[in-house]
């Protein structure tokens, strides 16, 4: 991270966006969380002094409640709480500062089973966005409510690695609308922790799941209505097809670096899928990079893999260099220096 940081801070950035995995986390005890969160903040603190980092969260950020069986194994693992001191998105806003103009929480969807009380997380600080000249970043959280045993056993509820639920999405709606009407904005990039089109490493869940629709968050014991890829379709309709503005999506969650334009053509559904198929208004980039240092994950083969592009496992920093109405993304490995890739994104 400090190789990242210096990099990125000797190129010049404006400012810098790390969308999870920090930390190693999956921790049980606030006190160990802010441990690693203070780790990972001295590693980048000498130049977090003259350009901001904005932060947003992942999979490994998640805190909880373990449930273990009598042998010790480990069983249902949920957000913990109560939420307001407790859960993993409460201790991220302790621990960064981000801005506060994200939506609530998921309290009053159609699913919530009390509207008196709060039976969410906060989306504070976890869910934000922010412009810098004429660019807008939109920071989601994919591991929103994030309970690790949801995808094999739904005996609890919790939300699912990789989902955006129906409060979160409607905020996206609402300001990526905002952003379409503001004359000052001419680029959108939303970023999330899990990429909508896996590469290496996490085709067996982010917002595919070896293609299988089922997967869900519950609610109150229950499945919502809409599945995993339907969801994802659902997201990439607002971003594509009711946007002009939105370059792409900046995600992370699988260890490498590669770069996929999304367009009528590239395949993304699984055999015989029986819902309303996502057509592509126009393009949108899937810039993925989790290659800040993590132990490297190679290429798998999937249905749109003939049109990813770049792939590599070196250690990638990505920075993008705006002018007016070009976008030139330059990377570089942080460690070595040599230029990985060059990309004009518009
Ligand atoms: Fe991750």
């Amino acid at each position: 991270m400090k190789k990242m940081a210096a990099l990125a801070y000797e190129k010049g950035a404006h400012f810098m966006q790390f969308t999870g995995d920090m930390i190693n986390g999956y921790l049980s005890s606030k006190e160990a969380q802010h441990l690693e969160y203070f780790n990972w903040k001295k590693s980048i603190e000498p130049f977090w002094h003259y350009m901001p980092f904005y932060i947003g969260m992942g999979n490994h950020e998640v805190l909880g409640i373990v449930f273990r069986d009598e042998n010790g194994k480990r069983g249902a693992f949920i957000d913990g709480f109560p939420y307001e001191t407790q859960s993993a998105e409460v201790v991220f806003a302790e621990a960064f500062v981000n801005p506060e103009n994200g939506p609530e929480s998921e309290d009053n969807n159609k699913y919530d089973p009390d509207l008196e009380q709060a039976d969410f997380p906060s989306y504070k600080e976890n869910v934000f966005y922010y412009t810098h000249g004429n660019v807008a970043m939109v920071v989601l959280n994919s591991n929103y409510w994030f309970a690790p045993s949801i995808s094999k056993q739904t005996a609890t509820s919790g939300g699912l690695h990789g989902y955006i639920m129906d409060n979160q999405l409607e905020w996206l709606r609402q300001t990526i609308r905002q952003l379409e009407n503001d004359r000052d904005i001419d680029h959108i990039f939303v970023t999330q922790h899990t990429p909508a089109f896996p590469n290496g490493g996490h085709s067996k869940d982010d917002m595919w799941y070896h293609g299988d629709n089922s997967k869900r968050p519950y609610v109150a014991g229950k499945p919502v209505d809409k599945g995993i890829i339907e969801r994802r379709d659902e997201y990439l309709d607002i971003l594509a097809n009711e946007s002009q503005k939105v370059v792409g999506i900046l995600t992370g969650d699988e260890h490498n670096y590669n770069w996929l334009k999304l367009t009528p053509e590239v395949p993304i559904y699984p055999d015989g899928y029986p819902h309303e198929k996502l057509r592509f208004s126009r393009p949108i980039y899937q810039i993925n990079n989790g290659a800040a240092g993590a132990p490297y994950y190679g290429q798998e083969v999937l249905p749109w893999s003939a049109f990813t592009q770049s792939f590599s496992v070196e250690n990638a920093l990505c920075l993008f260099y705006v002018s007016g109405e070009q976008i030139t993304m330059k990377v570089y490995n942080p460690d070595t220096l040599n230029l990985i890739d060059e990309v004009e994104l518009r």
